[in-house]
Formats: C-alpha cells, sequence, structure tokens
C-alpha cells in the first residue's frame, strides 16, 4: 500500500513537560506582561511558537555529537567536521563559524557595507536590516509583487523582481552594490520559497554587473523541498542535489544555524572570495573567536554539522511541509484568513481581514496574539504595526504594510495532537473575534518596541 498519512519520521526518546495553566491564571499572567507575551516566562505558555529559531528537538546522534565535542582552542576536530559538511553543500570555499545568523551579517556588512552603499534582498529579515542600517548602507526589498498579496496562491512568492533588480542597478551604479542577496525561504514574507529559476535569473543579472550573490541560507532545506514538489525538472532529484545546486549560483552565504541546522545555537559565514574571507576571519578574531571556533563550542560544531545532515533527510523535509501545510488547509476551510500557500516554518494569520473593524493604530494583530493565549496558553508573535509601524511629523502611526500573527513551528517538537490542539485554539478565537478588543501602548522604547512594549485593552 502506499500509505496516505505522513507521519513524524522519528520516535521520542526524551520528552519535556509543558505546564498547565486557568483561563483565570493566564489573565493575570498576560495583565502583568503588559499583555506582551515576550514578556511571559516560557514556563507559562504551553505551545510556545513565537520562534522557530534555536527551538528545535536535537536527535540522539546531535546530543552524541555534544559529547564528541573537541573543545581544542584551535584547530578543533569538531570544525573540520563542521567545515566538510558544510563544503559538501555550499562547495563554499571558506568557511566561518559565527555564535547565530546576526552575527555572519554584522562581520559582512561591516566590511562590505558603510555610508552610500545599497544591498537589495528578496526582503531583508529584521536583524538583516539591522546589520545593514548600522554600517550606514540603505537595505532595499526588491521583492516580486504577487509576494505582497496574502491572499493571492502562488508557487514561489519569494521570488526577487529581477527587472526592478537590473533597474536598480543601474540607478543606483554598480560600484555602490557590494553584493546582492537573496533570502530563502522569505522569512519576513510568510516563510515563501524563491525558485531556481529565479536563483538562476537574479545569478545572470549579478554575472552582468559584475556583483556577488549572497544567500542567507537560515531555511535552505526547506526551500530545496519547495523546489522538488513545486518546479518542473527537479521532482526526481534529493534535496541534498537541489540545494547543492542552489549554493552553485551564490558566491556566499550567511546562515543561522538556529533554523534549518537544527541546533539551539549557532551560525556561519561562507564564501568563495579569498581576499573578503580573510578580512571577515581578521573581524572574526575581534569579535567572535577564533577562526575555527567563532564563538561556538567543539560540541556546537558537531551539532550543527549533524544536523545538517539530517535537514535534507527527504522523510523529514515532507513531513515539515506538511504539517504546516496541514495546519493551513484546516484554518483556512473554518475560513481563518491566512497568508496563503503556507510558507515552511510558519502560518501568518491575516489580522486585517480577521479583525477588520480593528483599525491598525489599535493593533489587530496584538489582540489575536493576546486572545491566543488567553483562549490556550498558545505563544505566537505580532508582525504588524507593533513591530514595524513609525510614527509621523505629528506623532501619528504610520502603519506597517501588513497586519499579520506568525505561528512558527518549532522543528521535531510539536506532535499533531498539538497542532490539532492549537487549530481548536484559532477557531474558537476566529468565532468571537467581535468581542476582540483593540490595544494602546503604555509604555514603548525608541527602537525595536516590540520587544518590550507595554500594553492596555481599549474598553
Ligand atoms: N535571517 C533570517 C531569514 C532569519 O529568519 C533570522 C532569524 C536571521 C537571519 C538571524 O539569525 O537569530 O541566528 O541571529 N530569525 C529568527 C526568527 C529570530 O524568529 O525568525 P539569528
Amino acid at each position: 500500500m502506499k500509505p496516505k498519512t505522513i507521519i513524524e519520521p522519528f520516535k521520542i526518546k526524551s520528552v519535556e513537560p509543558i505546564r498547565f495553566t486557568t483561563r483565570e491564571e493566564r489573565e493575570v499572567l498576560l495583565k502583568e506582561a503588559g499583555y506582551n507575551p515576550f514578556l511571559l516566562p516560557a514556563d507559562d505558555v504551553l505551545i510556545d511558537l513565537l520562534t522557530d529559531s534555536g527551538t528545535s528537538a536535537m536527535s540522539a546522534k546531535q546530543w552524541a555529537g555534544i559529547m564528541e565535542g573537541d573543545e581544542s582552542y584551535a584547530g578543533s576536530k569538531s570544525f573540520y567536521r563542521f567545515e566538510a559538511v558544510i563544503k559538501s553543500i555550499t562547495n563554499m570555499k571558506f568557511i566561518i563559524p559565527t555564535h547565530q545568523g546576526r552575527a555572519a551579517e554584522k562581520i559582512l556588512f561591516t566590511i562590505v557595507g558603510g555610508p552610500g552603499k545599497y544591498f537589495p534582498n528578496n526582503t531583508h529579515f529584521d536583524t538583516t536590516r539591522a546589520n545593514v542600517e548600522f554600517s550606514g548602507a540603505e537595505a532595499v526589498d526588491l521583492l516580486n509583487e504577487v509576494g505582497k498579496h496574502p491572499e493571492i496562491r502562488a508557487d514561489f512568492k519569494g521570488n526577487m523582481d529581477v527587472e526592478k533588480l537590473e533597474a536598480f542597478i543601474k540607478e543606483k551604479g554598480v560600484e555602490n552594490i557590494p553584493l546582492c542577496m537573496i533570502t530563502v525561504t522569505n522569512n519576513s514574507g510568510g516563510g515563501q520559497p524563491v525558485s531556481m529559476q529565479n536563483i538562476k535569473d537574479v545569478k545572470a543579472v549579478c554575472n552582468k554587473y559584475g556583483i556577488p550573490l549572497f544567500l542567507d541560507a537560515c531555511r535552505f532545506a526547506e526551500n530545496a523541498y519547495f523546489i522538488k514538489i513545486r518546479e518542473k525538472g527537479y521532482e526526481n532529484k534529493t534535496p541534498l542535489e537541489i540545494a547543492q545546486e542552489m549554493f552553485s549560483y551564490a558566491d556566499g552565504v550567511t546562515m543561522s544555524a538556529k533554523k534549518d541546522a537544527l541546533v539551539n545555537i549557532g551560525g556561519f559565514l561562507a564564501m568563495n572570495d579569498d581576499e573578503l574571507a580573510m578580512k571577515c576571519r581578521n573581524l572574526l578574531i575581534v569579535t567572535e573567536g577564533f577562526p575555527t571556533y567563532g564563538g561556538l563550542a567543539g560540541r556546537d560544531l558537531e551539532a550543527v554539522a549533524q544536523g545538517l545532515l539530517e535537514i535534507v533527510d527527504e522523510h523529514y523535509l515532507q513531513y515539515r511541509i506538511r504539517s504546516i501545510e496541514y495546519l493551513g488547509e484546516r484554518l483556512v476551510a473554518a475560513g481563518v484568513p491566512i497568508i496563503e500557500p503556507p510558507g515552511g516554518h510558519a502560518i501568518y494569520i491575516d489580522a486585517k481581514r480577521f479583525l477588520p473593524n480593528i483599525p491598525a493604530d489599535q493593533y489587530p494583530g496584538q489582540s489575536i496574539v493576546c486572545e491566543l493565549y488567553l483562549e490556550g496558553g498558545v505563544r505566537s508573535v505580532e508582525i504588524g504595526s507593533v513591530m514595524f509601524g513609525k510614527y509621523d511629523k505629528n506623532g501619528k502611526l504610520i502603519p506597517a504594510m501588513m497586519e499579520l500573527v506568525r505561528m512558527a513551528i518549532p522543528r521535531r517538537v510539536y506532535t499533531q495532537s498539538h497542532i490539532d490542539y492549537l487549530i481548536e485554539v484559532i477557531i474558537e478565537v476566529f468565532k468571537n473575534r467581535d468581542k476582540l478588543k483593540g490595544y494602546k501602548f503604555t509604555y514603548e522604547a525608541p527602537m525595536l518596541r516590540h520587544f518590550t512594549a507595554r500594553f492596555k485593552p481599549i474598553i
């Protein structure tokens, strides 16, 4: 028989209890946290979907690697294994470990960035944008039009607009664009994949103007699997072969290993350019550590190497992509508005359509985030005007382009019944949406306010 049910391709050896609370308890806890789930102790959360970053369950082989870790300061055995595995996937000449993704970004953009420089990307992730801007350069998002519409279903909504890229290069001048980046999958745009054709087309434009192409490869394996199931000509290739082809068009890579390397901490920077690699390593020594450990312990390098071997397993990726799709399908069937089709690591509720009566300046996304916690102990995150809103000269809110609530699914952590429970919670909140209230700030920091903000419901 050909089984219909796609099962978790692992069994569970070690478990971590989760703590149940009552609605009454959660009402007190949420109020104490200023209606900002970032300020909740994790122990008061039942299902934690704040992020898929650093929250993976490691395998028995990864834990064994932790014991195998060689903690030599220089030239540790674990580094050579880390380097060999990353080379086998990316074929990059230089592999530089960092303690997480943003450390790789900080090093790269400190060297190639600076005032007057521009960096195009399909969509910069927040830390990438912050590191580009911190260097004095400008971060520019050139996402394909279809990627900007939550309700339109398309296969590769993470694609870059290639025509816009070429026009942008002509406008700003090749000399002001040190590199071009593609983020796979496109986290800030809903975890949507980028097609191989798009990577090739972007590379062709970059080649024409002599601009290096870098991949932000946090979720490269999820992207490779989408290519396998959606792009003609790739159906018979393995995810590893597809990933290798993706990287073959790149001149460099930044990666947060906290996503598709199935670890709790780690990252790397990889590239082919000798001179750039030398500069990056020199800066790494100042900020992260010696080039054979870069801010990580030998044991962490082992866990990353092993995780990267496991992530390209086809059964794992089939289960991973299908479990997100399953959650999405159930929500759509109940009429809950989400970004369609679901991406690789998260479901994004479209709060504008969920709560059309709550205006942007009363933060509909925050309202849903709070209610998901109150209803079922679920922690999610607002990605809308709380996170990206700005003020005009008169102190009036300039809302974000979209009002979203992200529920990111940690890798190998929750089972299907956790997801079924989550679906019940979301549908219940959706049924009672007329009762939801807007929120206003009672405290906000001048930068990255979503992390520490406090709110009050508008009654
Ligand atoms: N690039 C992308 C596409 C990311 O999603 C992240 C992190 C980073 C870079 C930075 O990596 O956290 O290791 O420094 N995303 C996490 C998230 C935080 O929740 O989406 P990091």
